[in-house]
């Protein structure tokens, strides 16, 4: 047992973030929150519960405690392509840099060092929660799922699937083998966490492009008998909208073709979103699927600045995703900044709206930029009840945020090691803890991560946590 004091912070509604100064989370053997309490004092919280008496209690210093971050999309395999793009968008990015990159995890070798360094990466970051794509490799993929389970980050494990238009060294020989092979993996990853408290399986259509009609019905069946999640990609970029067009000429939009074929179910996650009609947000909405917004990638791949607000204001759950390698970085915190970016070039489009305070609707806040990373991001994942904020009955998957100030004497070892010493945010004493917040989202990066949590076990630690 478990009993974590000091500030936290977390988002109650999209734009409502409750910040509490001297609080205390306890937490039981189970990972679960027992109790939340505001303004106390330890020792009186360890007294006034019966059985707390003993219980360990973990202090943050000179920061808070924050509802571990939620990666609603992004490609385990694509991280030792991190940062290669180019002038490239996506349909030449993805024959250039994706599929020779990807198809190379037949070496399990090559598998194992990449998804054990990703794993590790994504969590120095804070990111709790992951739905992952991997590659069409059944053993390759199932590692992926050994390795989340492992290191005990929760994780949605995709095996990608496509039977067409990709390249013949790189694609499901058939319809049959691609259900074959999901099926495969959805087993795997409920025969090694029959609960699916930490590791489940999600039925992976990489896009309608690259996969049948056919494929996309029997996936969507799969998708029925086995009650599993479902992810895709839709209408990122213009050119591929078009030529989805062209290949299902039958089709009402992008967004209907996976429809037509079941893969519309609420626990859909539809990634970028970006160039959708009103009639395509609509029938999302009306199946109750998820979109996963992905800034970095969207600006990187330059497909497009997603309009959030629009979705937002439909009703439409929302979270926030890295898509490495179309996105450059691992970390949510940095993918919130860039919504709060995109937010800002979707409100700077009208110019003569941008100057006044019309257009000010369009962008996002500190406070709802972090509610997409944290209980955004759980809704799209199905984990609402778990996780995403501080509260009894909610497990405990979170991060230790510390901050301080760069040692002033050009003693410089402090910044990454000392007790006290903090990451890159600054501080000056003057500010609020609404502010500190603030300073962490806009300038604060991995080295403020001290310590992570998933379910009350400590998954990653810097030597900066002092418990
Ligand atoms: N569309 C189809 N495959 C991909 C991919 O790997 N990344 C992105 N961003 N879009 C895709
Ligand atoms: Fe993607």
């Amino acid at each position: 047992k478990t009993i974590y004091t000091g500030a936290f912070a977390h988002c109650v509604a999209l734009a409502d973030m409750e910040i509490v100064e001297q609080g205390a989370i306890a937490v039981d053997e189970q990972g679960v929150i027992r109790f939340v309490e505001q303004e106390v004092d330890v020792e009186d919280v360890r007294k006034r519960y019966e059985g707390w008496g003993d219980a360990k209690v973990v202090s943050v210093k000179d920061g808070f405690f924050f509802p571990g971050f939620i990666d609603t999309h992004t490609h385990a395999p694509q991280h030792p392509n991190t940062g290669l793009f180019g002038k490239t968008t996506l349909l030449d990015w993805l024959d250039k840099y994706t599929f020779p990159m990807e198809s190379s995890f037949s070496s399990l070798d090559k598998a194992s060092r990449i998804y054990t360094n990703f794993v590790s990466r994504t969590l120095s970051h804070g990111t709790t929660t992951c739905a992952y794509y991997a590659t069409r490799h059944v053993e390759a993929t199932n590692l992926l799922a050994d390795i989340c389970l492992a290191r005990g980050q929760r994780a949605l494990v995709g095996r990608v699937c496509m039977d067409t238009l990709s390249p013949e060294y790189y694609r499901d020989e058939s319809v049959e083998s691609a259900v074959r092979d999901s099926k495969a993996c959805i087993d795997y990853a409920r025969s090694i966490d029959a609960e699916g408290s930490i590791v489940r399986p999600i039925i992976t259509p990489r896009f309608a492009p690259s996969c049948t009609a056919p494929c996309l019905t029997g996936l969507g069946k799969l998708a029925q008998e086995t009650d599993a999640f479902v992810q895709t990609h839709v209408s990122e970029n213009t050119s591929e909208v078009a030529l989805v067009k062209k290949l299902f000429p039958n089709s009402e939009s992008y967004t209907h073709v996976y429809d037509e074929a079941s893969l519309l179910t609420p626990k859909t996650i539809l990634a970028h979103a970006i160039h959708l009609s009103v009639e395509e947000r609509k029938l999302v909405k009306e199946r109750g699927s998820k979109i996963s917004h992905c800034p970095a990638s969207n600006t990187a791949l330059t497909s497009g600045c997603c309009r959030v607000r629009e979705l937002l204001n439909e009703g439409i759950t929302i979270g926030l995703g890295t898509d490495v390698s179309g996105g450059f970085s691992p970390s949510i915190l940095e993918e919130a900044r860039h919504a709060i970016w995109t937010s800002r070039f979707v409100a700077m489009g009208n110019p003569a709206a941008a100057a006044s305070s019309l257009n000010n609707a369009a962008k996002l806040s500190t406070a709802e930029a972090l509610y997409l990373a944290t209980r955004g991001g759980a809704a799209v994942v199905g984990l609402e009840d778990r996780v995403g904020g501080f509260e009894v009955g909610k497990e405990f998957d979170a991060q230790m945020i510390r901050l301080g100030s760069v040692p002033e004497e050009g003693d410089n070892e402090g910044v990454f090691g000392e007790d006290g010493a903090g990451g890159p945010v600054d501080l000056f004493g003057f500010e609020s803890a609404e502010e500190k917040v603030e300073k962490w989202v806009y300038s604060g990066d991995d080295r403020n991560c001290v310590a992570v949590w998933v379910r009350g076990r400590l998954v990653h630690k810097t030597p900066r946590y002092t418990a």
